[in-house]
């Protein structure tokens, strides 16, 4: 934590980092930042796999961000590292293979919370599933998902904040 205000400190993670992950970081970051609570949150994401370390996100989630009135083309992709799991509070995986991926990877001990994106943020135990191999229109779809779950998981950690004004 640290500093005067409280902040929440929240990693979404997928497979590649350049597809889900992104679109998640971007969504979250808008909402929160329409809702003047950008400051209040550490808003990151990365990938369990090292393909696309680096690089940016896929065009075609780029595309589908700004459909939704987002701007991901600065982000770069990385990869889950065990560090994540002590400076991060909530970890949320995309889909229910990461979702594994991170528990083992967790450090034992480790303090983030580890759970799944749509269960945590909608009580939905559903993924969100990789669009990599499919058309544009599964990454409207995706972005749909995830756009839904980041405005339930603002609503969530919102009422954790103290409120300091
Ligand atoms: P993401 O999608 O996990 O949502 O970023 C993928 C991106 C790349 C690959 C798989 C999934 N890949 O195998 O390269």
């Amino acid at each position: 934590m640290g500093g005067d205000v409280m902040q929440i400190s929240v990693l979404f993670v997928c497979l590649g980092n350049i597809c889900r992950s992104p679109i998640a970081e971007g969504a979250f970051r808008a909402r929160a930042e329409a809702a003047g609570l950008a400051g209040r949150f550490r808003i990151d994401s990365a990938g369990t796999g090292s393909w696309h370390v680096g690089a940016p996100p896929d065009p075609r989630s780029v595309l589908a961000a700004a459909g939704g009135g987002f701007d991901i083309s600065g982000q770069r992709a990385r990869q889950v590292r065990r560090d994540d799991f002590a400076e991060f509070d909530l970890v949320l995986a995309m889909d229910r293979s990461n979702l594994d991926n991170l528990r083992r990877l967790r450090p034992t001990g480790a303090t983030a919370e580890v759970a799944l994106f749509l269960d945590y943020a909608l009580s939905r135990r559903e993924d969100v599933p990789d669009p990599y191999y499919g058309g544009a229109d599964g990454f409207t779809a995706v972005t749909a998902m995830i756009e839904e779950a980041a405005e339930a998981l603002l609503a969530r950690l919102a009422r954790r904040l103290p409120v300091t004004e």
